[in-house]
C-alpha cells in the first residue's frame, strides 16, 4: 500500500461519498461547497489518486473542531488513521496554547493517545435536527 498524504481539501462529491462509505451521517452537498473551503485545515490520503481517507480542522483558531475523520472500510485497520492525526496535530501544534481544541467522537481510542481526554467538568452537547 502507498498512500499519499497532503494537507488539501477532497472534492464535494469524495467527501460526501467517504461519509457515507464509513456509515458517517450524510452531509448536505450544498452546504458542503460553502464549508469545505472554511476548513482551517484538511488532510486527505489518497491510493492511485482515489480518496481513502481525510480529517479537517474546523472553527476561528480560537476555538477549533477535529472533524470528519474518515478512512475507507476497504483501508481500515492499516494505520491510515493514526497518519491523519498526526497531520492534524502538527497543525495543531502551530495555534496558539491558548486554543480549544475539541472533538465530539463515538470512539475513544484513535484521539486519546493524542493527548485528548473526556473532561470532568464538562458535558459535552450537540443538536441533532436530522432525526
Ligand atoms: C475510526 C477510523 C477512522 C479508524 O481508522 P483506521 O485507519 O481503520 O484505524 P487505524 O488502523 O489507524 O488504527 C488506529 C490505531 O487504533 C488501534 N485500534 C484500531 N481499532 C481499535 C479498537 N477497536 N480498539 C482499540 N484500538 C484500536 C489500531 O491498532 C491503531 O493503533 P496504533 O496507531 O497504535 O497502531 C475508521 O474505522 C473509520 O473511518 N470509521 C468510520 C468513521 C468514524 O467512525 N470516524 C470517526 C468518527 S469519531
Amino acid at each position: 500500500m502507498s498512500v499519499d498524504v497532503a494537507a488539501v481539501l477532497p472534492t464535494v462529491d469524495e467527501y460526501c461519498g467517504l461519509r457515507i462509505a464509513t456509515g458517517l451521517s450524510a452531509m448536505d452537498p450544498v452546504a458542503a461547497v460553502d464549508a469545505l473551503p472554511r476548513s482551517r485545515y484538511a488532510v486527505t490520503l489518497r491510493e492511485d489518486g482515489r480518496l481513502v481517507g481525510m480529517g479537517r480542522v474546523v472553527g476561528d483558531g480560537l476555538h477549533v473542531q477535529v472533524v470528519d475523520i474518515a478512512v475507507h472500510p476497504d483501508w481500515q485497520g492499516q494505520g491510515l488513521s493514526r497518519m491523519i492525526m498526526e497531520k492534524i496535530m502538527e497543525f495543531v501544534d502551530t495555534l496558539p496554547a491558548s486554543t480549544i481544541v475539541n472533538l465530539f467522537a463515538d470512539i475513544d481510542w484513535l484521539y486519546q493517545k493524542f493527548g485528548f481526554v473526556v473532561p470532568e467538568h464538562t458535558t459535552g452537547m450537540s443538536l441533532r435536527r436530522n432525526g
